[in-house]
């Protein structure tokens, strides 16, 4: 199973590539890296989160074993309405933080074929997109929470 890079590697903050490549390679990408979140509690999983610098991500339907990929995603609409919500991440396990993003969004993405898509997203798949977005563009929640909620103390010994 392929592992998943924590905080503070400096690969984390590398802003990732564009998918170019809609292969098989592609495909298997997605499903290891949906495997590793289910068996990790994830709801959300991006790419340069598993060492790859490309712009893919793949978000968790709930707890149904099926999930939905976004290649090189883009935020076309910020809702103006905002929401401060808790998020985690795999990258910084222990830590928690509180983090105002808009509470809908539109997104243009791709599929695994190269199709290009349309969603409106709201509530916690609107945060779980925001979230994941930005790992592609080497942001952490931690760069935006208002308050870390749990695991100051472990963030403080990893920055040091
Ligand atoms: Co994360």
């Amino acid at each position: 199973m392929i592992k998943i890079i924590k905080y503070p590697d400096t690969f984390l903050r590398r802003t990732a590539k564009k998918v170019t490549d809609f292969d098989n390679e592609l495909q298997k990408l997605a499903e290891s890296m949906a495997q590793r979140m289910f068996q990790d509690d994830g709801i959300g999983l991006a790419a340069p989160q598993v060492n790859i610098g490309q712009r893919l991500l793949v978000i968790g339907q709930a707890d149904a074993k099926n999930y939905k990929t976004y290649v090189n995603p883009e935020i076309t609409f910020f809702s103006k309405n905002k929401e401060v919500s808790e998020e985690g991440c795999l990258s910084l396990p222990k830590i928690f933080g509180l983090v105002r993003r808009a509470k809908k969004v539109h997104v243009k993405y791709q599929d695994l074929t190269g199709l290009v898509h349309k969603d409106k997203l709201s509530g916690l798949e609107a945060v779980v997109l925001q979230h994941e977005l930005d790992h592609l563009n080497g942001i952490l929640f931690i760069d935006r929470a208002e308050e870390i909620t749990k695991g100051q103390d472990i963030l403080d010994s990893l920055k040091k």
